[in-house]
């Protein structure tokens, strides 16, 4: 791979330790997938920030990198994390679990990241533009960067994004290339999408079909919202490991399906009708009707203001079970906006739980003693299992799920 002297300058060790393992790492990257010459990004966004992901060995890694004087040299914004940030104790996380975890942000911040701990950046202020190049981890969020902003970033690594974010730069590679975002499969939706949920199912059924080849949807509805198309990229990057799709006239670099192909004929058309999405809500699900809840947990991935402001609408005047715990995950600069307007207070006062800055599903050290979730994201029953050591995840819209939270056991499917 062609460096710059500036390049070979960092790989040389010349600004510091730090510096040059993230260019190695850059270099090795580059190295396999035989790209030309390294690009610049304009942010990166970090993930495996959960104490319960990186532990203590990720914790001494920061610190030595902050010793080593090396620094974000672009905007860097961090995925949510193991506890909520703000009302821990409250919540009841463990005290030294909790501190661990912030010790974990404090050298994420002494390194200059942007505490916005959400995995939806784009919500929150890091915001590219169409053709920028950015190193994103977060599947769901550089998914939705890639088919809904067409802002151009692979699915990285956590190292690799945060390596990224140290040096500016990316090999350029794969997602980056025009050449490697061509649709490949059609996919014809003839599946009525009722709301959040059914995209989150439809993108669980099409990653499992096309694992990591490119999609291009027809039959998305045009008045399709920003949520409902990042839990489709979210499903998508969980069962397949799709990290772009095509909505012609929604993704900016495909306005027509024949645009989205790059003119060539698709491999395969796969038709997806309701009875699929039912089959993927009751795969999902390890239990049914009548089966007692102790979690329910919507905002897998976080929560915006119309999510938020629809639960507040399904919520009001209700009362979660005293045996249920009903968490919404969010990000705190949508949680404090939201409080304005007074959806929170309305939720709240229902005893739901509107938690910041926290991913429930890779937090298995919580100490909730949770066995059965009910989730209105067909990611969050994937890594309920293995990220939170459930013994049962439910799979339904978000509807049912607050019916279930209310009732305290999962109701009949509408
Ligand atoms: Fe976000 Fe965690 Fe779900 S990072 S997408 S809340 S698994």
């Amino acid at each position: 791979m062609y460096l710059t002297k500036e390049e070979e300058r960092i790989l040389k060790g010349e600004d510091g330790e730090g510096f040059q393992r993230a260019m190695e790492l850059l270099v090795a990257v580059g190295d396999i997938y035989e790209a030309e010459k390294m690009i610049e990004i304009t942010s990166a966004q970090i993930s495996s920030v959960a104490y319960t992901n990186s532990g203590e060995t990720g914790i001494r890694f920061l610190e030595w990198l902050v010793s080593t004087g090396a620094h974000f040299k672009v905007l860097t914004t961090l995925n949510p994390h193991s506890i909520e940030h703000d009302r821990w104790k409250e919540v009841g996380f463990p005290k030294e679990f909790s501190l661990r975890q912030i010790a974990n942000t404090k050298a994420y911040r002494k390194l200059g990241a942007v505490g916005t701990f959400t995995c939806t950046p784009f919500q929150v202020g890091n915001i590219p533009r169409f053709g920028e190049h950015i190193a994103w981890a977060e599947s769901s969020a550089l998914s939705y960067a890639n088919t809904v902003i067409g802002a151009r970033t692979n699915r990285e690594s956590a190292l690799g994004a945060l390596a990224a974010g140290l040096i500016g730069k990316s090999p350029l590679y794969g997602l980056h290339l025009n050449e490697n975002r061509k649709g490949q499969i059609l996919i014809n939706v003839e599946a009525n999408l009722r709301e959040h949920s059914d995209y989150s199912a439809l993108g669980w059924s099409v990653g499992e079909k096309v694992m990591s080849k490119i999609p291009v949807f027809t039959g998305i509805p045009h008045n399709v919202d920003n949520y409902e198309l990042n839990t489709l990229c979210a499903g998508l990057a969980v069962s397949g490991a799709v990290g772009m799709s095509h909505v012609p006239g929604i993704t900016p670099e495909a306005p027509t399906i024949d645009s989205a192909f790059g003119g060539e004929k698709p491999e395969e058309t796969i038709t997806i009708e309701d009875k699929e999405l039912k089959r993927v809500y009751e795969d999902r699900s390890t239990k049914g009707v009548g089966s007692k809840v102790d979690l329910v947990l919507l905002g897998c991935p976080h929560y915006g203001y119309r999510q938020l402001k629809k639960v507040s609408e399904l919520l009001k005047g209700k009362k979660v079970h005293k045996d249920v715990r009903l968490w919404i995950a969010t990000s705190t600069p949508i949680a404090s906006a939201a409080k304005r307007v007074g959806w929170l207070d309305t939720i709240e006062n229902t005893g739901a739980e509107i938690m910041c800055s926290y991913c429930a599903p890779v937090s298995r050290a919580a100490p909730f003693g949770f066995e059965t979730m009910a989730t209105n994201s067909s990611k969050a029953t994937y890594y309920g299992v293995g990220g939170m050591g459930l013994k049962d995840t439910i799979f339904g819209t978000t509807e049912e799920c607050i019916n279930a939270a209310i009732a305290g056991k999962w109701g009949e499917r509408k």
